[in-house]
């Protein structure tokens, strides 16, 4: 402990995902106590849930220092060293020859056409799965400040705003407790219900699109007719982040450790209906043959074949919010996704999650509970006009992917696109990326 035994004050994080365990380290280290408030019965540790994501250089570096043990996370995960914009198109006629499109670049005159809208060498990003960096994380905390199986329930701040009560119900038995701190964090998702206390009229916004998703785990047949044909058309798999344009479509690829391969498409339609609380629908196996079904008429052959071969694939339903105008009311902090929902074209999400955790622990670091007033205030000034900027980019970026029409031009065309205009696509081109605010060592 600090301060000779004595912590600055007590947080309490409501939601134990990326956002919760990353706010837990954060504060630990700035010299505060936590408890960390997660309805899920157990920890998730090395269950394969989730899927894949993506770390900046920046988290990359939060991470580390998090964890003390220099390698850790390089071996836990494989590079995205090179950030790939492919154009894709299916059953074109022979004729048809795209303006700006490379002699060489065709593949299968007859059948599809395939070229490089963009290319970037230097992403440097890692590829993890969620599963894997949560238990990477969870398990360099002490496991006695995690409070499974705790539903949150209300709060209620004392007059004087020098504490908050924490009402929480524990699910296995249904009894109602207490929970006292300095503060509270919210770190409970885009749906989060902390929020929804101080916006009651707030609604995620849906993005017209949905999204299929699987894990491949190919352990037991590396060298399948599937995984010989994936391996042949994305050669640059396990170094690189594949993005596949269509039309008004689009997918990405890549591949985690552990043999897995990691992809996502995008689908244009409108908003399905939802169970409360969730953002994934119901995947019925029709439903799943039709995917297939359309997936023929749209992608690569190879492509077709990992997602037939991938157990269970999900969807996404994919939302944002328009940035909120603060993420601090009183002794109440936003964090991570309940802060600012956003769509995945900029891989945001858990780098955002990451970079909000360690700035609010600096910005803890130098108060004691006293001052919490102002060390909140600080820590919203520096990333409010962060994540609004980044927000509004991977919307915009969205559209583009997904052929949408945009505020400001005509939809992306990229048989028309110039080279400059396709550099948006890459993950460089997403303000603020790669600044450590100044604050952070
Ligand atoms: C199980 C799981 C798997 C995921 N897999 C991926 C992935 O593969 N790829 C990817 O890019 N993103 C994934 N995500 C989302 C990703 O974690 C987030 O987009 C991002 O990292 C920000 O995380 P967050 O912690 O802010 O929000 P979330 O990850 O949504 O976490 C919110 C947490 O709060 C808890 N919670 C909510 N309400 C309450 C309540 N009332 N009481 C107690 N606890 C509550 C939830 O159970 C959850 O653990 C996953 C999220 C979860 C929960
Ligand atoms: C992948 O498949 C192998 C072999 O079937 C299995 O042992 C392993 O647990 C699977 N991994 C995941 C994450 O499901």
């Amino acid at each position: 402990m600090s301060d000779g035994g004595r912590k600055k004050g007590k947080a309490v994080v409501v939601g134990g995902s990326i956002a919760g365990v990353a706010s837990a380290h954060a504060l630990i280290r700035a010299g505060w106590e936590v408890v960390v408030v997660e309805k899920s019965i157990a920890p998730p540790t090395r269950s394969p849930t989730g899927a894949g994501l993506s770390l900046d250089t920046v988290s990359q570096k939060i991470v580390n220092s998090w964890l003390r043990q220099p390698h850790l996370l390089q071996t836990s995960t494989l590079p995205l060293s090179i950030d790939l914009f492919l154009f894709i198109l299916q059953a074109t006629p022979v004729t048809y020859r795209p303006c700006g499109m490379p002699q060489n670049e065709a593949t299968d005159g007859e059948k599809n056409i395939r070229w490089t809208l963009a290319r970037d060498e230097n992403l440097n990003f890692i590829a993890a799965h969620w599963a894997d960096l949560h238990s990477l994380l969870y398990d360099a905390l002490p496991p006695d400040i995690f409070l499974w199986g705790h539903l949150y329930l209300s709060f209620c701040i004392s007059n004087d705003e020098s504490n908050v009560k924490v009402k929480t119900k524990i699910l296995q038995t249904g009894e109602i407790i207490e929970i006292v701190g300095d503060f509270l964090i919210a770190a409970d998702g885009c749906l989060s219900s902390i929020r929804r206390s101080f916006l009651p009229e707030f609604k995620l916004r849906y993005s017209g699109y949905c999204a299929w998703r699987g894990v491949l785990n190919f352990s037991d047949n590396e060298h399948s007719e599937a995984m010989i044909g994936i391996r042949e058309a994305y050669p640059d798999l396990g170094k690189c982040l594949y993005l596949n344009l269509g039309y008004r479509t689009h997918t990405v690829l890549f591949e985690l450790l552990h043999k897995k391969i990691n992809w996502i498409w995008y689908v244009n339609q409108p908003e399905p209906e939802l169970e409360r609380n969730s953002v994934t629908t119901k995947v019925s196996s029709n439903m799943i043959k039709e995917m297939y079904e359309e997936a023929e008429k749209v992608w690569v052959p190879e492509m077709v074949k990992l997602m037939k071969e991938t157990k269970e694939p999900f969807i996404n339903v994919i939302y944002d919010c328009d940035p909120l105008e603060q993420i601090v009311w009183d002794n109440v902090v936003l964090v991570g996704d309940a802060a600012h929902p956003i769509t995945p074209h900029s891989s945001r999400s858990t780098n955002m999650a990451i970079l909000d955790a360690a700035v609010l622990g600096k910005c803890l670091e130098k108060q004691v509970a006293e001052n919490l007033h102002s060390a909140l205030g600080e820590f919203q000034s520096i990333r409010l006009p962060v994540v609004s900027k980044q927000v509004l980019h991977s919307r915009y970026v969205g559209r583009i992917k997904q052929g949408l029409v945009l505020s400001d031009r005509n939809p992306f065309d990229p048989m028309i696109a110039k080279p400059e205009e396709c550099q948006i696509l890459l993950q460089r081109s997403v303000p603020f990326l790669g600044d450590a605010p100044s604050i952070l060592p």
